[in-house]
């Protein structure tokens, strides 16, 4: 059964693996760490940072909790929650972030990953999250929509993947 857990060391092969298919695969949409930094003390190493992003305490990044989903013993995928509408969250990376790994897509995870990530943020009295998804990222366009999803509006966005693109804006009421 699908779930979304915190962060936990037993869990660090499973997200390198993740890592490393997204970068074989040219991840755009969404880029994970470089699979190359995640060693054998890597989790301890940025634990105190994740804690402290989440916590609000990182200058210049917006609050964000991090989820891994697994499935028994098998890293899955992630969820990222940024609870406050900040200027650079509404322009730019929005308030959800979810990923599936390469060799999990296209079998429902996406969809089962996102509903159970508005679930929780639902838990925690959001009312409502901001998808900001690329215009060429059909895929994730159409989750967002099954589950929801009601188009803002299409802007022009940049980031080091993609460079200058059009990204849509949609929000989601929980
Ligand atoms: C977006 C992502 C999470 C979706 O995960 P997934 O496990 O493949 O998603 P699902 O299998 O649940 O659903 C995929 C849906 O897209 C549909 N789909 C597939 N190709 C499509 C296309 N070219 N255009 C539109 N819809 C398409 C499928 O039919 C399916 O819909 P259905 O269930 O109604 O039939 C995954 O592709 C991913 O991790 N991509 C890279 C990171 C990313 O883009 N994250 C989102 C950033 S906003």
């Amino acid at each position: 059964m699908l779930e979304l857990i915190r962060r936990r060391p037993e869990y660090v092969d499973g997200y390198r693996a993740y890592c490393r298919e997204a970068y074989e695969n040219r991840a755009v949409y969404f880029v994970p760490a470089d699979p190359a930094r995640i060693d054998d003390g890597w989790f301890l190493r940025t634990k105190d940072w994740y804690d402290r992003l989440e916590a609000g305490l990182v200058p210049g990044q917006p609050v964000s909790l991090h989820f891994w989903a697994v499935d028994g013993g098998r890293f899955i995928g992630e969820f990222q929650l940024r609870p406050e509408l900040t200027e650079e969250i509404l322009t730019g990376i929005g308030s959800v972030g979810y990923a599936v790994r390469v060799s999990e897509q296209g079998k429902g995870r996406g969809t089962a990953l996102l509903r159970l990530g508005l679930q929780l943020a639902r838990e925690r009295g959001i009312a409502r999250v901001l998808l900001n998804i690329s215009d060429s990222n059909a895929v994730s366009a159409h989750v967002c929509e099954k589950l929801g999803g009601r188009l803002m509006d299409t802007i022009r966005a940049e980031n080091p993947a993609e460079g200058v693109y059009w990204m849509r804006r949609y929000w989601i009421d929980l």
